[in-house]
């Protein structure tokens, strides 16, 4: 594929489950539509019928699915939404705010299930082709205090071991050693309100917005 042909940007929020991310993204939406931007929130998997449908296959936690059958679900939910939601409003100038994307697929089958990484990203490139975040929030905190604010009811990821969750978000902090330019590591053990504003010191950056 040539150049990039987007002109929107892709901002995506990542971390463990119970990790604050989605609270975060929230505030930011209403952060930058506040200042003028259109946006939009996605979340994976999701955000189309299709998509939609094979999230309730994976979360569903009566049913065992191999690993690999996982990360080709996975896969497939987002090279959904990347066609049909992504693309266009990326082509329109959209700031698109998504509840995870690849990054958690490194780090939930890469890390967490031990499959091979070189091959989950090549089925990232395979899924996604250009479309790429131009920032990531990793929302960081321990596996005890990630369960206190969990639902009642565990899914099937939700119900995996602590040892899952530590190589996960183990994963994500090598994501953002890897990457320090694209994936922020952000502290999620403060308050909501000291949280968001260092999120918002990386979207003023990068949107140029202070
Ligand atoms: P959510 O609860 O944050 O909406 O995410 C759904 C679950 O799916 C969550 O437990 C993380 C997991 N997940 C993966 O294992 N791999 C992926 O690629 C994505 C996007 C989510």
């Amino acid at each position: 594929m040539g150049s990039k042909t987007t002109r929107g940007r892709l901002i995506t929020f990542e971390g463990i489950d119970g990790s604050g991310k989605t609270t975060q993204l929230k505030k930011s939406a209403q952060y930058l539509e506040q200042r003028g931007l259109e946006v939009v929130v996605l979340r994976e998997p999701g955000s189309t019928k299709v998509s939609e449908k094979i999230r309730r296959i994976l979360l569903d936690p009566t049913l065992e699915i191999s690993d690999l059958t996982e990360l080709l679900l996975y896969e497939a939910a987002r090279a959904e939404v990347v066609e049909r939601e992504m693309r266009p409003l990326l082509a329109r100038g959209t700031t698109i705010l998504c509840d995870r994307f690849y990054d958690s697929t490194t780090a939930y089958q890469g890390y967490g299930r031990g499959l091979d990484l070189s091959m989950v990203k090549k089925l990232h490139t395979i899924a996604v082709g250009d479309v790429r975040p131009d920032l990531t929030f990793v929302f960081d905190l321990p596996f005890a205090t990630a369960l206190t604010r969990r639902g009642k009811n565990p899914d099937r990821l939700e119900s995996q071991s602590k040892a899952f969750f530590r190589r996960v978000a183990r994963g994500f902090r090598e994501l953002a050693r890897s990457e320090p330019g694209r994936v922020k590591l952000i502290n999620a053990k403060p308050s909501i309100e000291k949280i968001f504003s260092a999120v918002t010191r990386e979207l003023d950056k990068l949107l140029r917005l202070s």
